[in-house]
């Protein structure tokens, strides 16, 4: 039998949007996530003697170099090679990612995702489900603190997801085809911050912020009976009051609240920031891809940093376009 021996191996994965239920998810309550492939990470790993390097526009250099920021990605690679039984030596790591980094675009979870698969295929190991995930989860903690693990959960499936922690992850039906415009601030947001900010809210007025909690807990399950029966003005207005919510919980800022407008001035059926927010990206919904186009313009001449446009048809995500402002 030929004996096997390391080649270029690549690992890949998308971005995913939030549609509902960010932050209300970290206390257990679901959320309504979509993936988002117009940004992907790929990830290529090729034999080289020696320490294990890393090549990216983040950084290049050594494993044991790498920026605190990124130290998250360094246990994941670790603990892949140790459930491989390999030494964390004799490879390189090229790292290509068309997801801006703070967006609330899954980012970090998509870098870690791609590369645990990469690492699997460079050694030739099956990958199952079970082992990704831990993995993924490493890296995670590290950038997030206590991540729910909707981005992990996301960035892993073709489909819309309803995600809620410790449960079963389930797909979602989508009756109708629905357009999601996405606007990025250009403003790097922190998740990490803003989920601490939500803690302290809610360490410190418990009452107040469960309610919040609750009507967005409330708010997810309804755009999911909307999506299920093609009701996307109701889908629209449900957006617009989880917004609400967000804003109330101090996640928004005046950066996502002015495309936020802009895009309800439009003529879009609801608007809100998706992800952590306090910078990053704002998601929009329209019914026709005429008032798509509109929207997508609008953030454009707005100011955005870059924009997409996206199509849920039969329950996966079409990318349709990207601004000419992309970077
Ligand atoms: O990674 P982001 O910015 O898309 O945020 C994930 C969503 C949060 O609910 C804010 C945090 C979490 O871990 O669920």
């Amino acid at each position: 039998m030929e004996k096997w021996s390391p080649k270029l191996a690549i690992g890949q994965a998308h971005s995913k949007l939030i549609l509902i239920g960010e932050h209300a998810v970290v206390y257990g309550a679901p959320a309504i996530a979509l993936p988002f492939q117009a940004a992907s990470v790929r990830v290529e790993i090729t034999p080289l003697v020696g320490e294990v390097l890393f090549d990216s526009i983040f950084f290049q250099g050594i494993l044991e170099d790498m920026p605190t920021k990124m130290k998250g990605l360094v246990h994941c690679i670790k603990a892949a090679c140790q459930q491989l039984n390999q030494p964390v030596r004799h490879f390189k790591i090229k790292l290509i990612s068309t997801i801006p980094i703070g967006r609330g675009l899954g980012s970090s979870a998509a870098i870690a995702v791609a590369l645990v698969r990469g690492l699997f295929r460079f050694f030739n190991q099956p990958l199952s489900r079970e082992m990704l995930i831990p993995l993924v989860d490493l890296a995670e903690q590290y950038a997030h603190g206590s991540p729910s693990g909707i981005d992990r959960e996301a960035t892993t499936s073709d489909h819309p997801i309803w995600f809620a922690k410790d449960e079963p992850t389930e797909l979602v039906d989508v009756a109708r085809p629905f357009y999601l415009i996405v606007g990025d601030t250009g403003r790097i947001g922190d998740t990490r911050a803003a989920v601490g900010h939500v803690r302290q809210l809610y360490q410190q007025y418990p009452n107040q912020t469960k309610v919040k909690i609750d009507q967005l807990t409330r708010l997810t399950v309804e755009a999911r009976q909307h999506m299920m029966s093609g009701k996307l003005t109701k889908l629209g207005i449900t957006l617009n009051l989880a917004q609400h919510e967000l804003e109330a919980l101090g996640v928004s800022d005046a950066s996502l609240d002015h495309y936020i407008t802009a895009a309800r001035e439009a003529g879009a059926l609801g608007a809100k920031l998706t992800g952590g927010g306090r910078g990053g990206c704002m998601i929009a919904l329209a019914d026709t891809l005429e008032l798509a186009r509109t929207i997508q313009q609008t953030l454009d001449d707005a100011g955005a940093a870059q924009t997409w446009q996206c199509a849920i048809k039969d329950g996966v995500c079409n990318y349709e376009s990207q601004s000419s402002s992309a970077y």
